[in-house]
Formats: C-alpha cells, sequence, structure tokens
C-alpha cells in the first residue's frame, strides 16, 4: 500500500509514524492484532486502525504517543537504508536549481535507496517522465520498490540497469540528476542527451570532485552558468525561554552544482 494513499481512517498495511513522549520517531507498519512493545508499555496497533490521521493512542501504562501518515520527510528519514541518500535539506534546493517542473523528462543516476527519485517523480508528475541509471541490480530492485512503496505504481519512472559513464541512450531531455562519484565522466553524454537549455545537477561530497566536475565542464564548452554551492540547515532550539540554535547540528552533507547546456 502506497503512502500518498487518499485521505480517510488509517488502515490496515499503511506505513504510520509513531511519535514517543520525547519526540523520537519510528515507522511501521499497520497491522492488525499487532502490538508494538515500548519501554512504556505496548502500544496496541488496533488502537490506530480505523482512526483518523494525526491522533493520539496509549500505551497500556499510560504514555502518550502520536501518530501521523509519513511526510516525505519522515518516510525517507525513518527507513533502514543500504546507500547515502540525498537528505531532505538538499532535495529541497535540487529540485528549485534543476528546475524540475510537472511534464519535465528527467534523466537520474544512480537510484541508490531511492529518495531522490521518489520527489523527482512527485515534482514531475504524471505528464512527466523519469529514467534512473543504476549499475547495481540490487539496488535498482530495491530503489524501485522504494518509489512503488510512497508513491503506487509508476508507469512513467524507467529503472535501467546499467552504466551511465558509458553513454545515454534518451534524447531532448529536460534535466538531468546525477548523485553517484565521478560525474565528470557523464558531461559529453549529457551533452547529447540534453535538448538546448537543460540543466544538469549534480551531488558531490568532496571540493575535489567539485573541481574535476567544473574542469571537465569548462572543457567540453558546450555547457555555462555553472553555480556551485551548499546548504546549511540551522536548527533552534525553543521551549520556554531557550530559544536558540540547536547545540548539535549536522554540518556537511555535498555541494550542488549545476550548468545550462547551449545550444
Ligand atoms: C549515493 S547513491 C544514490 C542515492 C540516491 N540519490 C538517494 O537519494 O537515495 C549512489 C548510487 O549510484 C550508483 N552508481 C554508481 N556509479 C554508477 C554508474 N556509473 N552508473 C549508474 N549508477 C551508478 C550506485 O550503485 C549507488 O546506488
Amino acid at each position: 500500500m502506497s503512502v500518498r494513499n487518499p485521505r480517510g481512517p488509517m488502515r490496515e498495511g499503511e506505513d504510520v509514524i509513531i511519535v514517543d513522549p520525547k519526540g523520537e520517531e519510528k515507522m511501521l507498519v499497520l497491522k492488525a492484532g499487532k502490538v508494538h512493545g515500548t519501554h512504556k508499555g505496548n502500544l496496541s496497533h488496533d488502537d490506530i486502525i480505523g482512526k483518523a490521521d494525526a491522533g493520539r493512542a496509549w500505551t497500556q501504562m499510560g504514555a502518550e504517543y502520536r501518530y501521523f501518515r509519513p511526510t516525505y520527510i519522515q518516510y525517507v528519514m525513518n527507513q533502514k537504508r543500504h546507500a547515502q541518500i540525498i537528505y531532505p535539506k538538499d532535495t529541497g534546493p535540487i529540485m528549485l536549481w534543476a528546475d524540475i517542473f510537472p511534464g519535465a523528462s528527467v534523466v537520474e543516476a544512480g537510484i541508490g535507496w531511492g529518495a531522490l527519485s521518489v520527489k523527482l517523480l512527485e515534482t514531475i508528475g504524471p505528464d512527466g517522465t523519469l529514467v534512473t541509471y543504476e549499475i547495481r541490480e540490487d539496488f535498482a530492485e530495491s530503489g524501485a520498490n522504494t518509489v512503488t512503496r510512497f508513491l503506487g505504481e509508476c508507469p512513467n519512472h524507467t529503472v535501467k540497469v546499467g552504466d551511465i559513464y558509458q553513454g545515454i541512450a534518451e534524447r531532448d531531455v529536460d534535466r538531468i540528476v546525477l548523485d553517484l562519484p565521478e560525474p565528470w565522466h557523464v558531461v559529453p553524454h549529457a551533452a547529447l542527451s540534453l535538448a538546448p537549455g537543460g540543466i544538469i545537477l549534480v551531488y558531490l561530497p568532496s571540493t575535489m570532485q567539485v573541481k574535476q566536475f567544473v574542469d571537465a565542464v569548462d572543457a567540453h564548452g558546450g555547457f555555462t552558468e555553472a553555480e556551485t554551492f551548499e546548504v546549511i540547515h540551522r536548527p533552534w532550539h525553543v521551549k520556554g525561554m531557550s530559544v536558540r540554535p540547536v547545540q548539535w547540528m549536522f554540518s556537511h552533507s555535498a555541494f550542488l552544482v549545476c550548468c545550462r547546456k547551449l545550444s
């Protein structure tokens, strides 16, 4: 059952986010008759199934939990993952700087856990197309599963098992988004694949990768308007008289580099 399902009562088989009294989240699949054991007693799934979204439920020891249908952020942040995902703080800016729009044709690589693919598909909508290259067959399968579990079947999503460094078959593509270690190998293929004015955006953890990619783009000559930045997300703690930045924050994920294809 996909997460992006219609409104209405919580149903058996759905993913649900449980928030404990300290604010810690956990994602479960609702199953009739099942209980979720906590250190504050058992929470019965039957107390959630059939109830409206975003409610409260109590353990038999009286501890209050809250439950929600997962948002995109809750879905991607509360999973066991086999690959590093693109974090939500970067996903939003990727959609803007790559200028992903409803109806766009997009090529992506690789799928990894599938976090970015989900948001690309939501943003392009049913009139767009997404082709995702992934070199590992097992990741192609599990990434596709992440997508369908959240969105349901997506006939406009094709996952191709293959090495994007060897080429891109698609032509007249609006956008290319890459999250893999050596995107400079893709520059000549992107030049053939992108429509004039198309955008390539790459996600790179280290400065040396950024330099190598920008050098490759400059040497190719078919791209312009290169822009590089990182996104700093600084959460605040707001409780009573304590209004300040949190003490620990996630300081670095990756740099975003984007540029446009010249005609
Ligand atoms: C960091 S993960 C991608 C995570 C994904 N963006 C997400 O948000 O879940 C990188 C993926 O790129 C794949 N990959 C690496 N080199 C590749 C290549 N040459 N062609 C296609 N996929 C490749 C890896 O197998 C891995 O699945």
